[in-house]
């Protein structure tokens, strides 16, 4: 069901038909202004974005069509794949909270979700996306997978912590822009997180993050050899590879952030630290993506899971948005971890906009993880994991480069 309804959010506007075969009502979002035109009144409207929700009947169907046509426009609403709620169970739902506060926020969740509006091309994008391979990916995944361990607790556990802070400032070496790269120290491992910065021109004060973990594990006082191929060198070679994109194109608006953590395996530990006090300071992060496993296309490829729990409707929606608009080619399925599973959790339970792609549905994802046979094999797929750093390009380039934040009810 779920997916069903990702696949028709990602269409965009459809043009309804009333035929006989429609149902008695007709759940839709249309324009509001339209609706109190042709009197066809609505369960909800939300004054934000101009639409209200409606359950029309087949005259009022016909009625919207016909007047969408002699407007020569085919649109203006948008037919869902099922009633948002019946008007009943929606105000009984509302009920406990009693609160018109409370009312508008479902609301402009709920037309948030079903509202298709495209974000507009932006053609700089496509040349980064050229810059995006498999092999690119490959080749980070088969260096970050070759030490050793990137255990938070090995005898020296920053070793690739140096090593990739050093690649990254080789890379920075080629770039024109304001970048700063350093190693964040915590208090509960000795383990370090990196982060590099590209400063924004515009608004620098405001933030886009995009991170993964750097560290691995084969368990608890993981021991040994521990790869992590999939978990997490993978989303760890996304972010290394977005940061090189982006530090050979223009100066973003906005500051972007990247980030490696240091010791998730064993608590979230390092974002919890970083986002902790990101919220202290006030910081003001527009959203943060999370990429942890990207390699496994467990649902076959170019299907990724969208993770529902501890992120956010509106950068979800701007997944579907960026994969229509730029023709990723990816199909979204809608999934949930059940639990706070990696670090997009930390800057959630901070008050964050978060956003995890995943790279399959819960049952289906590598089952490999956490052992010696987390390396890179013949299941790994690397164009599917790819495609990865193109939603972190698209999500970046977005909203480093625009005024949008999370709607306010
Ligand atoms: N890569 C996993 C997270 C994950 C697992 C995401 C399954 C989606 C599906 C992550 O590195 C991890 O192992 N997380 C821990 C939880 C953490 C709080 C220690 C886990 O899932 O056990
Ligand atoms: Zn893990």
């Amino acid at each position: 069901m779920k997916q069903s309804t990702m696949c028709l959010v990602g269409l965009g506007l459809v043009c309804a038909q009333a035929t006989a075969a429609s149902p008695a009502r007709l759940p839709a979002l249309a324009e509001t202004a339209t609706l109190e035109k042709l009197e066809i009144p609505a369960i909800r409207s939300d004054k934000r974005s101009g639409l209200s929700y409606v359950e029309l009947k087949p005259e009022h169907a016909s009625a919207l069509v016909n007047y969408m046509h002699s407007k020569n426009r085919c649109g203006g609403f948008q037919v869902l794949p099922e009633p948002i709620l019946s008007q009943e169970a929606f105000v009984a739902e509302l009920k406990p909270l009693n609160d018109a506060e409370a009312t508008r926020a479902v609301m402009a969740t709920r037309i948030l979700r079903f509202s298709a509006e495209p974000i507009a091309v932006r053609p700089e994008l496509r040349a980064a996306f050229d810059q995006v391979s498999g092999d690119n990916q490959k080749r980070w995944v088969d260096y970050l997978s070759s030490f050793e361990t990137r255990y938070h607790n090995n005898a020296d556990p920053n070793i690739h912590v140096r090593a990739v802070q050093a690649k990254l400032e080789e890379l920075a070496k080629t770039s024109k822009l304001p970048i700063s790269i350093e190693l964040i120290s915590h208090t509960r491992t000795s383990q370090k997180s990196i982060r590099a910065r590209i400063l924004g021109s515009k608004r620098p004060t405001e933030f886009v993050v995009l991170g993964g973990h750097l560290d691995s594990t084969v368990g608890w006082f993981s021991r040994g050899r521990a790869p992590g191929a999939d978990d997490n060198a993978s989303g760890s070679a996304n972010i290394i590879e977005s940061f090189r994109i982006l530090s050979q194109m223009a100066q973003p608006e906005r500051t972007i952030e990247f980030y490696w953590y240091a010791a998730e395996e064993v608590g979230l530990v390092g974002s919890a630290e970083i986002a902790r006090l990101a919220k202290e300071a006030r910081k003001d992060v527009i959203g943060a993506l999370q990429l942890d496993m990207t390699l496994f296309p467990g649902n076959g490829p170019f299907t990724l899971a969208s993770m529902e729990d501890f992120t956010s409707p509106w950068l979800r929606q701007i997944l579907v948005e960026i994969n229509t608009t730029y023709a990723l080619g990816a199909q979204i399925l809608a999934d949930k971890c059940g639990y706070g599973c990696s670090d997009h959790a930390s800057w959630y339970q901070q008050g964050y906009p978060t956003l995890m792609p995943f790279e399959a549905s819960f049952d289906k994802m590598n089952r490999e993880i956490h052992t010696v046979r987390d390396v890179v094999s013949s299941a790994s797929n690397f164009e599917h994991s790819a495609l990865f750093t193109k939603i972190a390009l698209a999500f970046t380039w977005e909203l480093a480069n625009s005024d949008v934040r999370e709607p306010q009810p």
